[in-house]
């Protein structure tokens, strides 16, 4: 946040370091969204969502997975942030703990804090392309593991095989398997899979903002084992009432998959082209399968990856977020670029970084 403010206050920087799309949401979005403007719906939903949206969501993972999912079990969210939330109050109990990667999503750990719940930092790294292994979670006293797929800020993706063993531990002892899958549909060569098709009992975060381009609407979901829709229920009546009405209007138009190929597309071509003009400023293991990251080891010049950020910012006019946002193991070898920008940004920012740094 303080690079972030500093880069805006510097004028021609190009910017690696923001974490949303830069691109439009499918073009039916926004005539649903006039509609509801236009006919005054301003109203309050249901706490768990428009029973019509959640029905949509209930027929994508069907078309998208082929996956069944009664619509009972969506539950429309205030974003994922607003999910997180929800969904760690109602399965974890203050000092419970939550087994999280690192590096991870940083905000994971700040909505454990804000309930009083413990974090366990699993370490993650290259050895298991940065994923959280039923071996990893061995003799830990946890309640809950919560994964994200394809990941921020590593861009990698769980495999199949991982996804089914760490479903097979978590319902062997009894342990909540949350999965962020906020950037599924930007994953680019493989077709990526829900954590449910393996556990229909894990719990599922997704939501608007990443591959959907929508994320100022703030609206996400959640799909809940049955009994927990009640408690999520609950908690939202109380905390949020219901998610943004209008942006529940406008979400009905947003599983337009023509549209959402070309946005696939659109940040495939800016990660080979990012990957390709920096895997030989930075040390990137593998070419990241998904989301809009790609993580860098930045250790050759550098073991502060803070100071470093700041420095490429002053002086080279690039925004990198540091690595060091994300966790404490080995981030501060790391920084995180985000192809969020037009390709000629990209390759603007590729000539500037080699430019400095060569
Ligand atoms: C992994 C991950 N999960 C969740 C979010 C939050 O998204 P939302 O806009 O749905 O609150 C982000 C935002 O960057 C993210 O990177």
């Amino acid at each position: 946040m303080d690079l972030l403010k500093e880069a805006q206050s510097i004028p021609d920087v190009v910017h690696l370091e923001i974490g949303e799309p830069d691109l439009k949401p499918p073009p039916e979005v926004i005539e649903r969204l006039n509609f509801a403007i236009e006919n005054g719906l301003f109203n309050y939903t249901p706490a768990l969502g428009m029973w019509e949206l959640r029905e949509r969501i209930a027929k994508h993972y069907w078309d998208y997975y082929r996956v069944d999912v009664s619509p009972d079990r969506i539950v429309v969210t205030t974003g994922t942030s607003g999910a997180f939330l929800v969904v760690y109050s109602i399965l974890l109990e203050p000092s419970d703990s939550i087994a999280l990667a690192d590096p991870s999503y940083p905000c994971y750990k700040n909505f454990a804090g804000l309930l009083g719940i413990n974090p366990v930092f699993i370490n993650v790294d290259a050895s298991t392309n940065y994923q959280i292994t039923p071996e990893k979670l061995e003799n830990l006293d946890i309640k809950a593991v919560h994964i994200s797929s394809p990941a921020n800020p590593t861009g990698t993706l769980y495999d199949e095989e991982n996804l089914r063993n760490l479903c097979e531990y978590c319902r062997e002892r009894g342990i909540y398997l949350i999965s962020d899958e906020i950037y599924h549909g930007l994953v680019y060569e493989k077709k990526e899979k829900t954590v449910l098709e393996f556990w229909d009992k894990a719990i599922v975060v997704n939501g608007f903002s990443k591959f959907f381009c929508m994320p100022g609407f703030r609206l996400g979901w959640m799909v809940l084992p049955e009994e927990l829709v009640r408690p999520a229920e609950v908690v939202i009546q109380n905390v949020f009432i219901s998610a943004p009405t209008l942006s529940q209007y406008a979400a009905l138009g947003a599983f337009d998959y023509e549209y959402l190929s070309q946005v696939r597309q659109t940040f495939k071509r800016r990660r080979d082209l990012l990957y390709e003009g920096v895997k030989d400023i930075f040390g990137i293991d593998a070419k990241p399968e998904g989301a809009f990251y790609l993580w860098a080891d930045v250790s050759k010049y550098t073991q502060d990856s803070y100071q470093f950020a700041f420095r490429l910012l002053k002086q080279a006019k690039v925004a990198l977020t540091p690595g060091v946002d994300f966790g404490k193991n080995n981030t501060h070898k790391f920084v995180r670029l985000a192809y969020t920008r037009k390709q000629e940004e990209l390759r603007l920012a590729i000539e500037r970084l080699k430019e400095y740094l060569l």
